[in-house]
């Protein structure tokens, strides 16, 4: 399967594996770290950015592709819809079935609210669904809630919102548990005891696992819950624009049927925008692990209707993305491969890091390997380095590659790389936006009454950079907590009438501005869609 070029490379990676395994790659100092990331890490690249031109974080810059976005009008702009005909009528409305929003949903309805649920493909199809490696809490005895928070505030460059960071630490443990309750098969020893690993930037082993497919299990189990509550869930259905009434309240939302097209009035005392990510925006051309909806939709229905976003000018690039075969292009390969033990080498066999750096700076010395130092592995779609998987059966033993990442065994094995015996080969892929709309730590939106954000749509939980681990960790603590505050804010809310006039408001700034795009947002499927909307 491999090019006899990569054979011959295969070879030093093989000549220099007994040398490599008695050691440990020296970790980089702060300084080093700095100068790597400026140099080489995307974030860093002026001309993957565009200036906001309009809206709260006018004369900010965001990624090029979501600021042509943020300058495009509403599908609604020149279409008529009755907001008087009222399709829907609920307390809470979710939007989006990913992970945050189911738990967000089972929460509101725990409370008593009349929720529902719309997606725009099915319940779970959401970056929760491609999780892999694991959910950070600080159970064990040697582990405190401290010491994740310290890891997390140092991983993200002392960049995150202190009370959201803070949350997040102290009530995982408990999301643990509430998803073990719920009947999780979490990876458990002979006497039940939950099995921890190291990520990127973990001081203590606080991964928890279910093998290599953590997300699915969870997703599996949230999306359960939701069908057997018999929470409402209109599956492709999305939301094009948030409703406001006269009081500058949330007030539901416009969806858009996309099997009928028709345009659907949902309204809602509460809102919660659990929409995940953009990585099918392919920012600075890059592959993505994300699942095909992922395409920044609650960033722009948020921010049109007000709420301030918060860097959104930093994006995760997962170390390792699928360089090689082609069909998996960009495809997520675990951290926990490296957790596991492989390190990563480059053409000559050379470990150029510490495989267990933060992932920033992991992507960052990845990209300049394959760049300046010229020392990348060609492949038919560019270049890649070598992540030395065989590494992780001479350290834990023959079987634990089939045992605790049975997944990655099974994707390279359908493309004939056994990577029990062979290393493979892989290069940073668009993982997670670091970035999105701000809140508050009771979930809320400063700007906007009613509406609240949970899961990879919200900015700051994580400041510029996030740990392996904390976005499962997230979903379930922040779609939780926005569900219950969602349901007992419902209680006291009356609502005006809906109106859509922030959108007129909205396309008279882009006009004055004069940056209006011709493409409508958000954008709801990527470009390379079958059917483009
Ligand atoms: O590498 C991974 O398994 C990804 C985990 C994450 O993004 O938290």
């Amino acid at each position: 399967m491999f090019t006899p070029e990569m054979l011959e490379s295969i070879k030093k990676v093989e000549a220099t594996r007994p040398e490599r395994m008695g050691m440990e790659p020296r970790r980089m100092t702060a300084d080093e770290k700095d100068a790597l990331l400026k140099a080489y890490h995307p974030d860093y690249r002026a001309d993957g950015f565009a200036e906001i031109k309009i809206g709260p974080n006018k004369g900010q810059k965001a990624p090029a592709e979501l600021t042509h976005l943020l300058h495009s009008n509403s599908r609604l702009l020149h279409t008529q819809v009755d907001l008087n005909k009222i399709d829907y009528d609920v307390d809470v409305l979710v939007i989006g079935g990913g992970g945050a929003g189911a738990s967000a949903a089972i929460e509101a309805h725990e409370a008593g609210a009349n929720v529902m649920i719309a997606t725009k493909l099915r319940i779970g199809d959401a970056n929760t669904m491609m999780a892999e490696g694991g959910i950070q809490a600080a159970d064990k005895e040697n582990d405190s809630p401290v010491q994740h928070y310290l890891d997390a505030f140092g991983g993200g460059h002392f960049a995150a919102r202190p009370e959201l960071l803070r949350r997040l630490v102290m009530e995982a443990p408990d999301a643990i548990h509430w998803l073990n309750r719920l009947g999780v098969m979490f990876d458990k020893d002979a006497e039940g005891t939950m099995i921890t690993t190291h990520g990127g930037g973990t001081s203590r082993k606080r991964m928890h696992a279910c093998k290599d497919y953590s997300g699915a299990e969870i997703m599996r189990t949230l999306r359960d819950e939701v069908l057997n509550r018999k929470i409402p869930v209109a599956e492709f259905t999305c939301a094009v624009e948030l409703l406001k009434d006269e009081k500058g309240q949330v007030a539901g939302a416009v969806l858009l049927n996309l099997e009928t097209d028709d345009y659907l009035v949902a309204r809602a005392k509460t809102v919660v925008i659990a929409t995940g990510g953009a990585g099918r925006l392919h920012y600075q051309g890059f592959p993505t692990s994300n699942h095909y909806g992922a395409t920044a939709d609650g960033l722009i229905l948020g921010y049109r209707a007000g709420a301030p976003l918060l860097y959104q000018d930093t994006i995760q690039y997962h170390p390792t993305g699928v360089a090689y075969p082609a069909q998996i292009f960009g495809a997520l390969v675990t951290e926990k491969v490296r957790s596991l033990g492989a390190m990563l080498v480059n053409a000559e066999g050379e470990a150029f890091m510490h495989p267990l750096e933060t992932r920033d700076v992991a992507a960052a010395s990845i990209i300049r390997e394959c760049s300046d130092r010229q020392k990348g592995v060609d492949t038919p779609l560019g270049s890649g380095v070598w992540l030395d998987t065989p590494m992780i059966e001479l350290l834990g033993g023959e079987g634990t590659i089939e045992k605790r990442i049975p997944a990655m065994q099974r994707m390279y094995m359908n493309y004939g790389i056994d990577m029990r015996k062979q290393p493979i080969l892989v290069y940073p892929t668009l993982h997670y936006q670091n970035g999105g709309l701000e809140i508050g730590g009771d979930g809320f939106t400063k700007a906007i009454p009613n509406l609240l954000v949970a899961g990879e749509a919200v900015g700051g939980i994580h400041g510029r950079n996030r740990l392996m681990g904390n976005s499962l960790l997230d979903i379930i603590v922040f779609g939780r907590n926005a569900g219950k505050a969602a349901a007992a804010r419902a209680k006291e809310t009356t609502l005006g009438t809906a109106n859509l006039d922030h959108v007129k408001a909205y396309a008279k700034e882009l006009d004055a501005a004069g940056v209006a795009s011709d493409d409508v947002s958000p954008l709801l499927l990527p470009k390379y869609a079958r059917h483009e909307r």
